[in-house]
Formats: structure tokens, C-alpha cells, sequence
């Protein structure tokens, strides 16, 4: 089965970051014309990626502000047209440092969390689909953390269960316009902001031995599951929730007893 996306307008949201600029290469490699939005860092990693002789092209905006994102789409539907492939893949979450029980957690990690991670998705959702033509699709990136809570990231946990029911509310409104919407639920990958948040008391070893595949993603194999729902190949698949977790979420412990 070949994925290609040649002739696509991809719009990657976090674009510069971790998975983000794997993400924006790879789709790239793949044939898109790639537009990387993230905070900072966009424009520069569009150019990295021009060098190398792939279309892509930067946008620097916070997903949050609701006034700067319609901007942005409007500057993109002026330059573009149309987006056939949206990625919500902007995210935050609290350092080792910051975890807490709800009773302790901090109020402005829990406002900050749920403003990228869930109205940031809404945001750039609701400007993206104006732009969408029959045959367009919405990847919207939560974790498994959204389907198997972890404890003391209670912001984190809410925020990515609601981009699941989020991504499945899309699905069934955009499905008779032909949009189809699904999201994508990596386990643990391996890049430097997920191994600092994992590096307390060697929370690393732990975690793992709960993984059955015994390791961490790496970022290309989190963006072949994004890519194979965004493309054709996945015409019928809409609402799906998909862990790429080393099989994480299966349940009970990965070791024998
Ligand atoms: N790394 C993991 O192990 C892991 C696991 C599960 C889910 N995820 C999810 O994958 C996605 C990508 O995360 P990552 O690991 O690459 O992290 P990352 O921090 O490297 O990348 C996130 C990007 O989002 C951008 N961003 C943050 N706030 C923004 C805002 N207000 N406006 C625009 N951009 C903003 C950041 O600048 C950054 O470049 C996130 O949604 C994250 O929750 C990651």
C-alpha cells in the first residue's frame, strides 16, 4: 500500500516540535506542501525542510488565541486555498517537578493544559474545516494517557480524554461533508521533553516494564500511524482512536507473575 500525499496541503499544528518536526518532514517526503505552525521555530524548520528541496513553509501563531488562529487559517486559505490534512498535534504537559494529586495541583498548569490541549484543538479545528473540500481529514493527536489516566497529571488526563470525545463529536458532524476525523494515542516516545518528564527516580524503568514491546517509540513510527489516517488508504475509518503504544493499553502488567 503506498501513502502518498502529492498535491496536499498538510497543516501541522507544533509543528517544530519533537514528533512535530518528524511529522512535518515526513509528510513532506510524502509529497505534501507542508504548513508548520507552532509558537516559534516554524519558519525556521520550514526553511531546514526547503533546503532539502521539500515544499513547506512556516506559520507562527499560539493555538490559543482564538483571534490570531482565524488570522492565521484566513492567511492560509488567502496563500493556499483549501487544506485537505489537518494535525492537532500541539501539546503540553507538566514537568516531573510540577506533578501533583488534584488537591495539590497547580491552578495555572491546569488553565494552561486545558487551553493547549483541548481549545487550542477546537480552535484550529473549527478555522481548518471552512477550508475543507469532500475527501479531507482531521488527525487529532491525544495520548494514552486520554484512555488510561497516569496519576498527578490530572490536567493532562482530561484535556486528551476530551480530544477523544472531541475527535469523535467531529467525526459524526463533518462526516456527511466527507471530512473524516481520528485520533491518534502515543504511549511514550523516545525525544528529549518526554525523557526529562520521565527522568525522576528513574520513572523510566518503571515505565517501561509496563510496556509488553519494552521500549519507547520513536517519533517516525507515531507519524506512519498519523499518516495512514489522514490518507486515503483510511477512507472508511472515521471517529477511530488509535494507541501506537508498544501495546501499553492492552491491560494487566507486561511481565509474568
Ligand atoms: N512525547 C510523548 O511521549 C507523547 C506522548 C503522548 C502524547 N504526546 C503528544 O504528542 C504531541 C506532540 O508532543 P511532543 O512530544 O512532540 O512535544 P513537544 O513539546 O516537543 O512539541 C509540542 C509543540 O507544541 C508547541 N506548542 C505548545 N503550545 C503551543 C501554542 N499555544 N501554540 C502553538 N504551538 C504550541 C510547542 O512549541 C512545541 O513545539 C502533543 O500533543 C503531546 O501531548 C506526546
Amino acid at each position: 500500500m503506498e501513502i502518498s500525499f502529492k498535491g496536499k496541503t498538510v497543516v501541522i499544528t507544533g509543528g517544530a516540535g519533537g514528533i512535530g518536526s518528524v511529522m512535518c518532514e515526513q509528510f513532506a517526503q510524502d509529497g505534501a506542501t507542508v504548513i508548520c505552525c507552532d509558537l516559534k521555530g516554524a519558519k525556521e524548520l520550514a526553511a531546514k525542510l526547503s533546503e532539502k528541496g521539500l515544499n513547506a513553509y512556516g506559520l507562527e501563531f499560539d493555538i490559543t488565541d482564538r483571534e490570531s488562529v482565524k488570522n492565521s487559517f484566513a492567511k492560509i486559505r488567502a496563500e493556499y486555498g483549501a487544506i485537505d490534512v489537518l494535525v492537532n498535534n500541539a501539546g503540553i504537559n507538566v514537568g516531573p517537578e510540577e506533578r501533583n494529586h488534584i488537591d495539590k495541583f497547580n491552578d495555572t498548569w491546569w488553565d494552561a493544559i486545558l487551553k493547549v490541549d483541548l481549545d487550542g484543538t477546537y480552535n484550529c479545528t473549527k478555522q481548518s474545516v471552512p477550508l475543507m473540500a469532500q475527501g479531507s481529514s482531521i488527525v487529532n493527536i491525544s495520548s494514552i494517557v486520554g484512555m488510561v489516566p497516569l496519576r498527578n497529571q490530572c490536567a493532562f488526563t482530561a484535556a486528551k480524554a476530551a480530544v477523544i470525545n472531541l475527535t469523535k463529536a467531529c467525526a459524526m458532524e463533518l462526516a456527511p461533508q466527507g471530512i473524516r476525523v481520528n485520533a491518534v494515542c502515543p504511549g511514550t516516545v523516545g525525544i528529549a521533553i518526554t525523557n526529562r518528564l520521565w527522568s525522576k527516580n528513574d520513572a523510566m524503568t518503571g515505565l517501561l516494564s509496563h510496556i509488553p514491546m519494552g521500549r519507547q517509540a520513536v517519533p517516525s513510527e507515531v507519524v506512519s500511524a498519523v499518516e495512514f489516517l489522514a490518507s486515503d488508504a483510511a477512507s472508511y475509518i472515521t471517529g477511530a482512536v488509535l494507541p501506537v503504544d508498544g501495546g501499553w493499553t492492552c491491560g494487566g502488567f507486561a511481565r509474568d507473575f
